[in-house]
């Protein structure tokens, strides 16, 4: 079952046409006319779970399981160790399930090697022991959790009860020696959640907010028995849920944006608003199957040289000074800010 499911999630993720809105079009950045610096000086490194990487942005998880994602998989990591960049793996649940289906996953590890960084992902149903195994498979340098109530709702087969996944999460964490990332799946998480997770000694999150990868659309076109169409505008704008995580100005706190991030201008607003790091899956997806990893990569290297023009509009020479951008929020978003 869970095998024909990944492939029916990118296959339909590919169908998908609702676009709802992040909001960064209300993130306005200011223009700077005298920069006092050369496009050839901006530095867009940064370090991430300890390690060197290019820019901060990240694959994050897709899939694997099946000899499908398996090649998926492959050419993403081909793709992020070009880069120099980390990947995520999709959900890990499917190995506790079918041993089979560990390749599909330590392939990522195989290919990307000991200097990158390959993040594990287990759903909230996870035991220690679990996580563990998760983490082992492919030397995970941290394990995301990933928070998907909406989802497993808009799924026929999927879950309909959500207690005790906190506790599940904090027992993950003290079994591991690596960080936890908890993250959303694309229907943002709210500040509310991020300051219940950071008071139980979480310190990353990925707020994966509304406007990308559409998980109500995407099951919708599995289902079979009920048109869930009219909830496909559910869910946190990825703007709206960023711009509150970093409000709680939780110092400690690594917040990673995700959610319908495809350009330059996504990348560079997310990381004016306060995130430390970027990640993207269904854009990238599309590439990769579209193209190959060739295509896949011009794509990223063009996100990643107009983010680098962009960096020089604002007079931010680096990655840690975008922060000081004083950026105003317009429209909607302001409404929901206030
Ligand atoms: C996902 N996503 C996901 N997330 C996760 O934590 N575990 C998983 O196994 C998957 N699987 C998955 C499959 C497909 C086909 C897509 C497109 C996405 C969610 C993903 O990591 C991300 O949070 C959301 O997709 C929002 O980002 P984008 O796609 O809008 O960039």
């Amino acid at each position: 079952m869970r095998q024909y499911r990944k492939r029916e999630h990118v296959e339909n993720y590919l169908k998908t046409e609702h676009r709802g809105s992040t909001l960064f079009e209300d993130v306005f950045l200011p223009h700077n006319s005298l920069p006092e610096l050369a496009l050839d000086e901006i530095d867009t490194t940064t370090k991430f779970l300890g390690k060197d990487i290019a820019f901060p942005l990240m694959i994050n998880a897709i899939t694997g399981g099946t000899e499908f994602a398996e090649n998926i998989n492959a050419d993403l990591a081909e793709l992020a160790k070009r880069l120099k960049i980390p990947m995520a793996v999709g959900s890990e649940t499917i190995v506790m399930e079918d041993e089979k289906a560990v390749e599909s996953f330590r392939i990522v590890r195989e290919i990307i090697g000991d200097e990158g960084i390959v993040i594990g992902n287990m759903n909230g149903n996870l035991s220690p022991e679990g996580a563990k195994r998760a983490v082992d498979i492919i030397g995970a340098d941290a394990l995301q959790i990933h928070l998907n109530p909406a989802q497993e709702l808009a799924m026929e087969e999927g879950d309909r009860d959500f207690r005790g996944i906190k506790e599940r999460i904090l027992a993950a964490k003290d079994a591991l020696d690596v960080p936890v990332i908890v993250k959303e799946v694309g229907f943002g998480m709210d500040a509310d959640v991020v300051e219940t997770l950071y008071g139980a000694g979480i310190r990353y999150v990925d707020i994966s907010g509304y406007g990308g990868t559409n998980f109500f659309e995407v099951e919708n076109l599995r289902a079979l028995n009920r048109d869930m169409s009219d909830l496909y505008d559910w869910g946190l704008p990825t703007a709206y849920a960023l711009a509150r995580a970093v409000a709680l100005e939780k110092k400690d706190l690594h917040i990673t944006a995700s959610g319908g991030i495809r350009s330059s201008l996504d990348l560079v607003k997310s990381l004016v608003l306060g995130a430390d790091m970027c990640a993207m899956s269904g854009e990238i997806l599309k590439y990769v199957l579209h193209g190959g990893v060739d295509y896949a990569e011009d794509y990223v290297r063009e996100l990643i040289y107009k983010s680098k023009i962009i960096m020089v509009l604002l007079g931010s020479k680096d990655i840690q000074s975008l922060k000081q951008v004083r950026w105003k929020a317009t429209g909607r978003l302001s409404e929901l800010l206030r």
